[in-house]
């Protein structure tokens, strides 16, 4: 190959790496490339040449209404990093399940991707230096109603999904008690990396964590935010109430409805306050206008 026609195609090489790679920041994990120009590709330059080091690889991309082809080159390809700083989700980890758009573009979507890929690389707290993964919350991005814990333990560091472990799996069977799914609300966390042993998140952490859990906010537009224990209703609300006395009483996150209700590690120690739980859980589904279908046991 001709000097000048190597350079052009390394020139074009780069940009598309970069333009991947600000897409990928950007929360898109797909895009479209034509067979026609990735034949050209593949027939032009060696195969590992477009792909190193970057997270989004020309195999992992498949046919998409959301994107257009690569093929058109950027102007805004400005090149970012992409290594992750020590202690980020390690690489080849894939990310944690979030929604498919509603629409193409999505812009609930976008940012919550957005977001999850911040809070990948972020290092503001010393929670960053002993995550597996970090756990930026999954679920539905128009859900009515988000669930907000304390913080990851050891399942969800392990997974980047937040309540898989025996407490999360609690809150799934109250979720669906209510008659609803995982994929109907929306679950995350007041830190989305986890305290060593699981200890509870000191406040300059939370402090640090709070502006995600403020965007995920903004983007998702809950009708109805239920806190889940002490550590997720005081630092939603600002205040050093107690549990006790704050589950069961309706409380304002800005213009949206929060009710605290009892942690369901809580509530695996405690089987008595399961009472107390569902009965907060029954005036969210009240306020949304819901019922929750009879139970299995009752009809049996
Ligand atoms: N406990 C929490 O508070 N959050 C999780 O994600 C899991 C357990
Ligand atoms: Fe960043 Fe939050 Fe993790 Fe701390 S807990 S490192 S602020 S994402």
């Amino acid at each position: 190959m001709e000097a000048a026609a190597r350079q052009e195609l390394a020139a074009i090489l780069k940009l598309t790496r970069e333009y991947l790679g600000a897409l990928t920041e950007d929360g898109v994990t797909r895009v479209d490339v034509s067979l026609e120009a990735a034949a050209r590709l593949g027939a032009k330059s060696k195969p590992a040449a477009a792909n190193r080091g970057q997270s989004v690889s020309a195999t992992s991309l498949r046919p998409s209404a959301r994107q257009p082809a690569v093929t058109p080159l950027p102007s805004r390809a400005a090149p970012r990093p992409t290594a992750p700083p020590p202690g980020a989700a390690r690489p080849g980890v894939p990310a944690p399940s979030l929604p498919e758009p509603a629409a193409p573009g999505d812009p609930a979507v976008v940012g919550l991707r957005r977001i999850a890929s911040v809070v990948a690389r972020c290092a503001k707290c010393p929670l960053h230096k002993e995550r597996m993964r970090t756990v930026p919350g999954q679920g539905n991005s128009h859900p009515e109603i988000l669930f907000v814990g304390e913080g990851p333990g050891a399942d969800e560091d392990r997974q980047g999904v937040p309540f898989v472990g025996e407490a999360g799996q609690l809150l799934t069977k109250m979720i669906e008690a209510m008659g609803l799914t995982r994929d109907d609300v929306f679950l995350t966390n007041i830190v989305k990396c986890r305290p060593p042993a699981n200890r509870t998140p000191a406040p300059d952490e939370i402090a640090a964590c709070l502006p995600y859990l403020h965007e995920q906010v903004a983007l998702l537009q809950p009708k109805v935010i239920v806190a889940l224990g002490a550590v997720a209703s005081q630092g939603l609300l600002g205040v050093d109430t107690r549990i006790g006395e704050l589950r069961g009483q309706w409380r304002q996150f800005g213009a949206i409805d929060v009710m605290p209700t009892y942690h369901p590690a809580h509530l695996l120690r405690l089987q008595a306050a399961k009472h107390e739980a569902w009965a907060d859980l029954q005036s969210v589904l009240k306020r949304l206008g819901r019922t929750a279908p009879p139970r299995r046991e009752a009809r049996a």
